[in-house]
């Protein structure tokens, strides 16, 4: 068994309740906090197009309004809803931006799954290089 391979099922989970009626592109996440506590996302669109919601940003969210805000990995699924098989599905800039206000660049993990056993590890640094965060505010 994979070491991600919890995390990986419970973003498969998430992606099965996306909301996606218009673009039909389905995505989960499941978001390891350091508290071992794993919240799930999924995206969440809407019919003004830009008020939708990554399922990056779900979790994440989700996470902070229970008060956890110190995340080791997350774990990204999705692909349109009638794909046989799902590709790589790497997060937008948005939610990089997103993930950089709350965790380490150097060792958070960002595993973009096809399924259980196919899956790509990035760090943050990887994902979002040279980038701005809360220490450029102090
Ligand atoms: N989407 C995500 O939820 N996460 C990603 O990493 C890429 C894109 C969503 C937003 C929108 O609902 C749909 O996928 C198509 O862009």
């Amino acid at each position: 068994m994979g070491r991600y391979e919890d995390l990986i099922e419970m973003a498969m989970e998430a992606r099965r309740i996306a909301y996606a009626p218009y673009s039909k592109f389905k995505v989960g996440a499941a978001l390891l906090a350091s508290n071992g506590v794993i919240y799930k996302g999924c995206n969440v669109e809407n019919s003004s197009y830009p008020a939708t919601n990554c399922a990056e940003r779900t979790a994440i969210f989700s996470a902070v309004a229970e008060g956890q805000k110190e995340f080791e990995a997350i774990a990204i699924v999705g692909g349109h809803e009638d794909a046989a098989e799902l590709d790589f599905c790497a997060p937008c800039g948005v939610c990089r931006q997103v993930m950089r206000e709350f965790c380490n660049p150097e060792t958070f993990e960002i595993i973009l799954a096809r399924n259980e056993d196919e899956y790509e590890v990035f760090t943050l640094e990887e994902m979002l290089p040279f980038s701005f965060g809360p220490e450029n505010l102090i």
